[in-house]
């Protein structure tokens, strides 16, 4: 763990230009510096780097992210070796924070785990390529299945020698801990004496993101009903199978190079297309995807593409994990590979040019399909299809990121086309579970579980449609403004995030995103860390500092008629500051008064009793006068 003040020591000395001048001639231009993007080809420059904001911003590829983000991308390292990288260009001295006993205790045994499995892959390795047995059980097969020798050599494959304790021996005779291998999953105890878990398989080593040997898969060779098709490396200090994808190490360039991860089932498929020169690929042992391994990917891609024999059990478990990948954001293609084959096989078949083409022909969105899939199971019956009418609006409730909005349309539009619905009906619906999942979140924050009231229960055909117009924008816009200002004065007493904190109190924001962004800047605000916009450029978790990149990138449009706003409230003209603080401030109360005015409206429609009707046009009242105040704030501004 480096310490907070060795990440502070090496912030406060990056120099953004200089950073990216390692990598990238950079030319002056104006207040910015402009060179060919590193990330896409190029011919004319269009890659910027801004050294007050000390961010970097492709506007060909879009990439962007701060000197910490670009060495990152560029060198494909992780953020830590990201840090270290620079504090060794500006000879800062690296101060690692103490640990625990207990993580010292972990870390000690991490060690010792890939220490062992280094020396384990050796000798499988050897015994694959040097031992008589070796060559004509197990490379013999490898090769008569189509796998050429450099192709074995850098995926590392092995063989474990039928002989009862060959590797336990070779590791008790290099001092190895028995207790260690047993952990890795390479010894097992059998009637108290220690003997090879992986006699007779072939062996495949499991790398994580930087090259080391976490665990391995070991194929049986010769198929035996009473054996398992493959062990696998049990979990433990390194192996953790939820935030394992197979290939990553050897797929991760090339995954970023065509922006696309493709996702096969099992080792020797991502092995194949390999020797195929299809690279983008990883495997996921053919069970559902975990959020973790899904994140992974999204590391590198927003693009993955499922590539599964359409019998296989892979598929169904594959979407049991799409709404989770919808939420994640990502886009998710599926391709069915003819019966009988798997990419192993069908690669070998046809060979790498035709299966590339046979890949791009028949990717198919994997929406549509679960889609399809679903209504045929169906067939014609009425309480089935309503069935898959429900579960599909499930699944299109899922998008919740700003960006995914119109996408998100899109798919309500073809779906209901398919399902030869009403799109306004299909789109009520979907709001309607939107709408479901925030007063459940809403709930669950607040802590409080109300009772429902009579008729409260939304129709499947109410306008809901004021919920595609979600908070986002104003949301966006004010911490944009929180993180700009945030340290000024507000006025003797309080600064401009007291301010605002004290303001926004009563409303929530809906952008989960966003809100963990409010709620980090809060807990370092009150810790005296005095964050901003440049400091959350160096947070730890990449998605709020790419969140943290775009509020910084982001060009606030002021109001044609602002200053004639600004003279009403008697503001001082030149501080920008205060009237963007107001300004955004008032813009997002606003909409959140109109929607709470909206929903009242409707409880008063539905309203069971006179008294209840009563109260809430109190509530509406309330909420119309605090409407005006701010219209009046805001002049003649005319509002979506
Ligand atoms: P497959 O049966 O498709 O195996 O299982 P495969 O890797 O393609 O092997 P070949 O081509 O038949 O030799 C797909 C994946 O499911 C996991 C493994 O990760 C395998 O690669 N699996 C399968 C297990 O973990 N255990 C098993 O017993 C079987
Ligand atoms: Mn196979």
């Amino acid at each position: 763990m480096i310490t907070q003040q060795t990440i502070q020591q090496i912030t406060n000395r990056i120099d953004i230009v200089e950073i990216v001048g390692e990598f990238v001639k950079l030319k002056k231009r104006g207040a910015n510096y402009l060179g060919n993007c590193p990330f896409h080809n190029e011919k004319s420059p269009s890659f910027t780097v801004s050294p007050s904001k000390e961010i970097y911003k492709c506007f060909g590829c879009g990439k962007s992210g701060n000197a910490i983000g670009f060495i990152m991308e560029h060198e494909k390292y992780s953020y830590v070796e990201a840090l270290k990288w620079i504090a060794a260009r500006y000879n800062i001295e690296i101060e690692e924070r103490e640990t625990s006993p207990e993580v010292k205790q972990q870390q000690q045994i991490a060690e010792s785990l890939f220490v062992i499995n280094a020396f384990a892959q050796k000798h499988f390795s050897k015994n694959l390529i040097e031992t008589e047995e070796g060559k004509s059980v197990a490379l013999s097969y490898l090769k008569h299945r189509g796998f050429r020798e450099e192709i074995i050599e850098k995926f590392q494959l092995g063989y474990n020698l039928e002989t009862k304790d060959d590797l336990t021996q070779s590791l008790q005779q290099n001092q190895f801990n028995l207790e260690y291998a047993q952990k890795a999953g390479l010894v097992v105890i059998r009637n108290e004496s220690a003997m090879d878990n992986y006699r007779g398989r072939i062996i495949f080593p499991i790398h994580n993101q930087s090259g080391k040997i976490i665990g391995f898969g070991a194929r049986i060779i010769k198929s035996n009903d009473k054996a398992p098709k493959y062990i696998n490396t049990p979990e433990n200090e390194i192996y953790v199978k939820s935030k394992i994808l197979y290939g990553t190490y050897f797929a991760r360039q090339a995954i970023n190079k065509y922006d696309e991860c493709l996702l096969v089932e099992g080792y020797t498929d991502v092995v194949s297309l390999h020797q195929a020169g299809i690279e983008n690929v990883v495997a996921s042992g053919g069970t559902s995807l975990t959020i973790d391994q899904l994140r992974l990917i999204r590391k590198h891609t927003n693009n993955l593409t499922i590539i599964y024999d359409g019998d296989s059990a892979g598929v169904k478990a594959a979407l049991r994990g799409l709404d989770m990948a919808i939420e994640e954001g990502l886009n998710v293609k599926l391709v069915l590979i003819p019966d009988n084959e798997d990419p192993d096989s069908y690669v070998k078949k046809i060979g790498a040019t035709p299966f590339r083409e046979f890949v791009d022909a028949n990717k198919k969105d994997f929406i549509i399909f679960q889609l399809e899939v679903m209504l045929k199971d169906a067939g014609n019956e009425t309480a089935k299809r309503s069935a898959v009418v429900n579960h599909i609006a499930e699944t299109l409730s899922k998008f919740h990121r700003a960006e995914d909005f119109t996408k998100q349309q899109d798919y309500i539009r073809q779906c209901s086309g398919i399902l030869k619905i009403d799109e306004g009906g299909l789109t009520n619906l979907v709001n309607k579970l939107k709408r479901e999942k925030i007063t459940k979140e809403e709930n669950r924050q607040t802590n409080e579980v109300p009772e429902p009231l009579p008729n409260q229960q939304p129709s499947d055909t109410e306008d809901t449609s004021a919920l595609f117009i979600n908070d986002e924008f104003q949301e966006r816009n004010l911490l944009r403004a929180l993180l700009e200002y945030g340290l000024l004065q507000w006025d003797e007493e309080r600064t401009m995030a007291d301010y605002i904190f004290e303001e926004i109190e009563q409303y929530s924001i809906e952008n989960t995103d966003l809100n963990n962004l409010l709620n980090i800047y809060k807990d370092q605000y009150y810790q005296g860390l005095q964050p901003s916009s440049k400091s959350l450029l160096y947070y730890e978790d990449d998605i709020i500092r790419k969140l943290a990149v775009n509020l910084s990138v982001q060009q606030y449009e002021l109001s044609p008629n602002w200053d004639s706003i600004m003279e009403g409230m008697n503001i001082n003209n030149r501080d920008i500051s205060r009237q963007d603080v107001v300004m955004s401030l008032n813009y997002f109360k606003l909409r959140k008064i109109k929607k709470m005015f909206d929903e009242n409206q409707r409880d008063i429609e539905k309203a069971a009793t006179f008294e209840e009707q009563m109260d809430l046009i109190k509530i509406h009242k309330v909420l119309k006068d605090e409407e005006q105040k701010i219209t009046g704030l805001l002049g003649t501004v005319i509002f979506k």
